[in-house]
């Protein structure tokens, strides 16, 4: 039997509480543009609608928007669910208790994308003891098993590929030297974790010097301020920028632009970025971005289906990866071994590019 849904009163209250915590104003087109809550509650709840909490991390990126987006289309009122969704604007302790609104409201099922990965137990507990099954999606929970599935992307993979990428590439142009800047995403967040730790590895393994590694926060805003300080710092000494979003890779670019630094095909920095969102897909294709390792934000389609699982009184998969591909402005590389299997390096083309879903 499906609880009945007290989203609009207690959004709207909690609407309020978190637009007066204030917060960074977003640096894409936000689902939530004053980084406060959105809550999308059908007039009638009818026994047979299924409600979906979902405490998204925030609006920081163009990944994040796409995410929504997916979520906000797949629980829609026509599909038979009824969404109650929290923009938590990257702060943990509002992402915690939009969780225990969700708890008090007898949602259904709830869904967390974790803005950092410990911190959890308790809350999931909670969940446990209302009966209440809970999915982790994209970033992952690292304290606490009390969910259902978890349902993302590798981050680690995504760094070591990388690496694996550029050690290809600088063979193929006779670089010898690494010096590489790394902006890295959010603090806690386990997609800079991964990703740092990825990338890492082959830099240790290779013997490669990074000279810097420092949160951009997953905004474009972010990975300027981190560019602008490495520009000053290190001028001329790196030829390598790794940034682990799209957003602090724009940034960046700005930030390179303003100091005089070239980036991209024949420029004197390789710059690097994950995502692939679309546009900066094409930026690959435009020999601005040498090369993107796509995180896929398309979660909700396998939520849904867990769900339908569970309704059905099964077991879903406790963890889910999604399909993730890597793709590069030239042509020099077609494929790269990552812990021990060859993977396409996908050369971006206007068909590739008009193929992407996001
Ligand atoms: O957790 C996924 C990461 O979060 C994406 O790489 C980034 O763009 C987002 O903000």
């Amino acid at each position: 039997m499906k609880r009945k849904l007290l989203a609009l009163t207690l959004a709207l209250a909690m609407g309020l509480s978190l637009a007066a915590c204030g917060g960074d104003t977003a640096e894409t087109t936000a689902p939530a543009e004053t980084g406060a809550v959105e809550a999308t509650t059908p007039a009638e709840t009818g026994d047979d609608v299924i409600t979906v909490g979902f405490a998204q991390v925030g609006h920081e990126s163009d990944w994040r928007t796409a995410s929504t987006k997916s979520a906000q289309d797949v629980f829609s009122a026509e599909n038979g669910y009824e969404l109650a969704f929290v923009d938590c604007d990257n702060d943990s302790a509002t992402q915690l208790s939009a969780v225990r609104n969700f708890i008090q409201q007898g949602v259904d099922y709830i869904i967390i994308d974790p803005i950092v990965s410990t911190g959890w137990d308790a809350v999931l507990t909670e969940c446990e003891d209302a009966g209440i099954p809970v999915i982790v999606i994209d970033r992952t929970i690292d304290d606490s098993d009390k969910y259902v599935s978890w349902v993302g992307s590798d981050f680690k993979v995504e760094g070591l590929a990388c690496g694996e990428w550029l050690k290809a590439y600088a063979a193929d142009k006779g670089i010898t030297e690494i010096n590489a800047l790394v902006i890295e995403g959010s603090v806690g967040a386990s997609a800079t974790i991964g990703r740092t730790e990825g990338f890492k590895e082959i830099a240790d393994r290779e013997g490669w010097t990074i000279l810097d590694s420092q949160s951009g926060d997953f905004t474009e805003a972010g990975g300027q301020e981190v560019m602008e300080s490495y520009c000053q710092s290190y001028a001329g000494q790196f030829n390598v920028v790794i940034c682990q979003n799209d957003n602090e890779a724009a940034g960046a670019m700005t930030a390179m632009d303003n100091a005089g630094v070239t980036y991209g095909v024949g420029g004197d920095v390789i710059l690097v970025s994950f995502d692939a969102n679309k546009p900066y897909v094409q930026m690959v294709m435009d020999g601005k971005i040498n090369a993107n390792f796509e995180c896929n934000p398309m979660a909700a389609p396998t939520v849904a289906e867990i769900i339908q699982q569970l309704e059905a009184g099964e077991t879903p998969e406790k963890e889910i990866y999604v399909t993730e591909s890597w793709f590069a402005a030239e042509d020099n590389v077609t494929s790269i071994t990552v812990n021990g299997e060859e993977q396409p390096v996908i050369h971006v083309t206007q068909e590739v590019l008009d193929a992407r879903p996001y």
